[in-house]
This record gives C-alpha cells, sequence and structure tokens, in this order.
C-alpha cells in the first residue's frame, strides 16, 4: 500500500470533526496538469463543478485557464455559479417549465448552453425563451458509449440540430459527449477513443454536409481528459473530479494516490464493542459509494492506517479519540453533503479556511 503523509496542524486537532479538507498545493497541481495539457492541445476547459460546487474553487479553475466557462449539471447550480462567470453550460437535460423559465430568464445576463437529447425538451426550451425574448444556446447530446442520455445515431444528432435550428429563441451551439466509458488502460482508453472520434467525426461530416456548423464540440470527464485530443473537432472539454482526485480515480489508475486533494478527517468516538473501533464518518459523510476499480475495498482509505477497511481488517487499531484522516471513494457526493469544507493553501500551512458549499442542494 502506497503511504500518504496524515494531515498535520493545531488547527486541525480543534475544528468538529466530520471535517473536509482541502490541500490547496494538490488542487493547484491538479489544475495546472489540466491546464497544461489543454494549452498543449489547444483545447479549451469548461470545468465541471459539481465536484465542489464552491465559488472558491470554481475562480480558481478560471485562473489557471484557459477555461471557456464552467459547466454545471442544474440549473439551481448554474443560478449561483453564474456569479463566477458569464458562459455556463448545463450538461443535464431539462424539460420541465420551471427549468427552461430559469434557463432563459439567466440566458439574459450570459452566456448559458444546454445539452439535449430530444425535440421536446428543445420544444420547452424554445418556448420559454421565446417568451422571455432571450436566446438559449443548444448542444446536440450523443450517445458515444456511456448510454446515460444522449441520441443513439448520428442521423438522429442531425435531426435534432436540423430541428434546433429553426427553433425560435435557440442558437445551435454544436455537439456534446460524455465518454464516460473510456476508461481502463491506455491501450483500451485509446480503442474506445477512437470509436468515439469516428462517430464524431461522422456527425460532423454530416452536419457540415446539411450545412449545419458545429462551433462546439464538448467532451471530457477525469479518466479520459488526457485522451481528448484523440477526438478530432474536440473544442473543449468537462473534466470534474479532477481538481480532487479520489479513489475512484487513484485505483482506476489516472492519478498518484497523493494528487487526492480531499480528504475527511473523523474521530474514533467508541472502542467499546470488542474487535470494533467507530468513527464519526458514515455513509451521511462518506456515502455508500463504492469505488469502482476495487468494490470490496470499503468505504474509504484510512491515511493513518493504510491496511484498515472502514474499518474492519486493522491489525492496530486506532485509539479513542484519534483523528483518522480518509480519502474518500467518490469526493463528488461527500462535498455536496458539507455545507462548509476547509481549504488549506500548503500543506504545511497552520491556518485552515472556512469556505462554502454555494450550490449544495441546488438540486433542480
Ligand atoms: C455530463 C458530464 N460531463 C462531465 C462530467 C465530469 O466527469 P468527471 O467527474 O469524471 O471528471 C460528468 C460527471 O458526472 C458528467 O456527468
Amino acid at each position: 500500500m502506497p503511504q500518504l503523509a496524515p494531515l498535520q496542524s493545531a488547527q486541525l486537532a480543534t475544528i468538529a470533526t466530520p471535517a473536509l479538507i482541502i490541500d490547496g498545493q494538490k488542487v493547484d497541481r491538479n489544475l495546472r496538469r489540466m491546464a497544461d495539457y489543454a494549452r498543449r492541445h489547444q483545447l479549451q476547459l469548461r470545468p465541471h463543478t459539481k465536484t465542489h460546487k464552491s465559488l472558491f474553487l470554481a475562480a480558481k479553475q478560471l485562473e489557471a485557464g484557459p477555461c471557456a466557462g464552467l459547466t454545471v449539471a442544474k440549473v439551481g447550480e448554474a443560478e449561483v455559479l453564474k456569479s463566477a462567470t458569464n458562459s455556463i453550460m448545463i450538461a443535464y437535460p431539462t424539460v420541465d417549465r420551471a427549468r427552461t423559465d430559469a434557463i432563459a430568464e439567466l440566458a439574459h445576463s450570459g452566456n448559458i448552453v444546454v445539452a439535449v437529447d430530444s425535440a421536446f425538451a428543445v420544444d420547452a426550451l424554445s418556448d420559454s425563451a421565446s417568451r422571455a425574448g432571450s436566446t438559449v444556446g443548444v448542444l446536440v447530446d450523443l450517445d458515444v458509449g456511456f448510454h446515460r442520455t444522449g441520441l443513439q445515431t448520428v442521423e438522429q444528432s442531425l435531426d435534432l440540430a436540423q430541428h434546433i435550428d429553426r427553433a425560435s429563441g435557440l442558437a445551435l451551439n454544436g455537439l456534446f459527449i460524455y465518454p464516460g466509458h473510456v476508461t481502463g488502460s491506455t491501450e483500451q482508453r485509446h480503442a474506445a477513443m477512437s470509436r468515439v472520434a469516428e462517430l464524431v467525426d461522422d456527425a460532423h461530416h454530416r452536419w457540415q454536409q446539411a450545412g449545419l456548423a458545429m462551433p462546439i464540440v464538448s467532451g471530457g470527464t477525469t479518466p479520459s481528459a488526457f485522451d481528448s485530443h484523440l477526438v478530432p473537432h474536440t473544442t473543449e472539454i468537462r473534466p470534474g473530479t479532477y481538481i480532487f482526485n479520489d479513489l475512484n480515480i487513484w485505483r482506476g489508475g489516472y492519478c498518484e494516490l497523493d494528487d487526492c486533494a480531499a480528504t475527511i478527517v473523523a474521530t474514533v468516538v467508541s472502542n467499546a464493542v470488542p474487535g470494533k473501533v467507530i468513527l464519526d464518518a458514515g455513509s451521511k459523510t462518506l456515502t455508500s459509494d463504492r469505488c469502482g476499480p476495487a468494490p470490496d475495498s470499503g468505504h474509504g482509505y484510512i491515511v493513518e492506517h493504510p491496511e484498515a477497511m472502514i474499518i474492519s481488517r486493522c491489525e492496530a487499531h486506532p485509539r479513542l479519540g484519534e483523528r483518522v484522516t480518509i480519502v474518500p471513494n467518490h469526493i463528488c457526493p461527500c462535498v455536496n453533503l458539507q455545507t462548509q469544507i476547509w481549504f488549506r493553501e500548503a500543506s504545511d500551512s497552520e491556518e485552515l479556511q472556512a469556505i462554502c458549499v454555494d450550490a449544495r442542494g441546488r438540486l433542480s
């Protein structure tokens, strides 16, 4: 097992646990690595903010560049994040009037782009934008293999693009893909990306023949982020988890354990039952998410007891009152369970700065 240095700070010993601590140096390093890659391949970043939901961290991403704006999943998140940027992509379908009206309203004060995969969603957005007198940017979501959302064929993507092009209040901005299925070894990822590339190239060609431009081709997710240049026509990518990384990313082989910038400090609160120690961090802190690449590895990696599995397999049990540092399986839902997280500028700095999870609970 690789070892991570436990967090040390006098202030850390005094804050209430469970507490989510962000290592600013690791965040900077993760942001820089992605920004360098994007610059090298003339790609723009549009970081997915669902990982942190925080204006403070969004500002760091925008500063690291080269950013076309930010990505959110929900309209409520866009309403919060709009104070960080005037260019927001909503990367999840919106079909109901409450949401499409809110999007049309947001489009008065900034550039809003929405990914859709149905004429139903297009008509709802068009209706709202026409009534509001604003223009909403739209991307056609093409399923390139993850099979969550997205049109199933290139022909369908062209049909929907033509529908958008005719709709009032909307601007056809291009194509949206989510290569979330692209995981595994470099060879496996490259093979999967070449199939994605064929689909995108085909769509680009057919749209062009039909006289439709594709100014944006939006892709990207953390495991395949550094393979994004393999898909022609890609203009921007939306990695999210890369800002912190987590056990999914580490055990998948996409980062080092030392790149995990977010840890949860918990306290051992009971050892009264023989053979067990109990932490103050359960599913409402660590979530019940298993680690995808290592599903039997428990609910997090305990830095001070790397052989432990939350927490039954451990030769030297943590003491009552001991504080332990946990790298979670999946950081995004863990952040979403906190109203405030702690940011530490440098690994050896004593000071912890409280940061608000501004868009927490903005689920619609
Ligand atoms: C549509 C979309 N784009 C981008 C991302 C970012 O993926 P990751 O967190 O792996 O970087 C997600 C993650 O949920 C997503 O749903």
